[in-house]
């Protein structure tokens, strides 16, 4: 506990111990090493993702967003009201964050790429799939695309990791995955 000034004032200029110096370095090697593994990931890893990121002004993001999900939605999701949206495959897919959802629910094709948009209408959100564990970060007037292609079927939850607010905890999505040639097949009645 250092309650009071040190004794020798000149503290920081004491040599430093064998030990403490060969940990520096030892530190200083792995941080550089990490951070070229950091590009080799990138590369080679699969870990990163390439966003393209645009400007966008919310309203127009909201837009095209809602022509898209009015042109391939093919029912709604159980009783929530919310449309399910299977867009074509190599197409567009749009996700709308805002306080506190993610709109609509997608359905893809498993195998297929499609390119992905996020954005957000008001306050930074957190896009985290799960159980995948993919995660971006969503902001007001920046429009992300995303090229992703699932490779497993079933129902993925998104859920908000990054605190926006009263109902942070409370916003979640969802997005579907089928199997291939399945795109337009009936929505089951109730959610997964
Ligand atoms: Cu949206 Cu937390």
């Amino acid at each position: 506990m250092a309650l009071q000034s040190p004794e020798n004032r000149l503290w920081w200029r004491e040599p430093i111990a064998r030990g403490e110096l060969l940990w520096i370095i030892v530190a200083f090697l792995w941080g550089l090493f990490m951070f070229f593994m950091m590009i080799y990931w990138h590369l080679e890893g699969k870990q990163n993702l390439s966003p393209e990121s645009y400007r966008v002004d919310p309203e127009n993001y909201l837009a095209r967003a809602e022509a898209w999900a009015e042109k391939y939605k093919i029912g709604e999701e159980g009783d929530t009201g919310y449309p399910v949206v299977a867009p074509p495959p190599g197409g567009d897919a749009y996700l709308v964050a805002r306080t506190f959802e993610w709109w609509p629910v997608l359905q893809l094709e498993r195998g297929q790429s499609y390119r992905l948009h996020l954005s957000s209408l008001d306050v930074q959100h957190g896009f985290s799939l799960q159980p995948v564990n993919m995660n971006i970060q969503v902001h007001p007037g920046l429009e992300h695309i995303i090229t992703i292609t699932p490779i497993e079927s079933g129902v993925f939850s998104i859920v908000c990791n990054e605190y926006c607010g009263l109902g942070h905890h409370v916003m979640t999505g969802r997005i579907r995955v089928v199997e291939p040639g399945q795109g337009a097949a009936a929505v089951p009645a109730q959610g997964g």
